[in-house]
């Protein structure tokens, strides 16, 4: 790891403001921004270890534990709350039983006016997402697992 984050501060030494891409960097690279990389990013930066930690979790972006082998993003701002994606998220915690997917939440996907929207794997977005479309999508997605 301590490799990887050297490659990445090298990267971003001279550049100001460089603690989001230090931290989008590190996600994109290890999948998730471990708390072993607070102090060295402090260090690097000279900032405080709550500083780094705070911007860390201010951001939904930014995983603080290793993500499943799969990703589903549920948007619950407001436009898809207003169509149903609260009663979505809910749904899909329960579904979501299985360590290989993990839910997350995402605030907006720019698909507002066709939500609820989700997106699996930072890839593929789908609108207009039901319970029974969400459940199709997963075994769909546990087939090509
Ligand atoms: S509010 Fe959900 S996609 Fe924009």
């Amino acid at each position: 790891m301590l490799n990887t984050l050297n490659a990445i501060f090298a990267k971003h030494r001279h550049q100001p403001g460089a603690l989001l891409p230090i931290l989008h960097d590190i996600q994109h690279e290890l999948g998730y921004v471990p708390d072993l990389a607070v102090p060295e990013i402090a260090k690097e930066l000279n900032l405080s270890r709550a500083e780094v930690h705070g911007v860390l979790t201010y951001y939904h972006h930014f995983r603080q534990s290793p993500p499943g082998k799969h990703v589903v993003h549920v948007c619950c701002a407001e436009a898809c709350q207003a169509n149903g994606s609260e009663a979505l998220a809910n749904h899909a915690a329960t579904r979501l039983l299985s360590g290989d997917i993990k839910m997350e939440p995402v605030y907006c996907l720019g698909l507002c006016s066709i939500g609820p929207a989700i997106q699996i794997d930072e890839l593929k977005l789908h609108a207009r997402v039901t319970p029974e479309k969400f459940d199709k999508l997963m075994q769909e997605l546990e087939v090509r697992s």
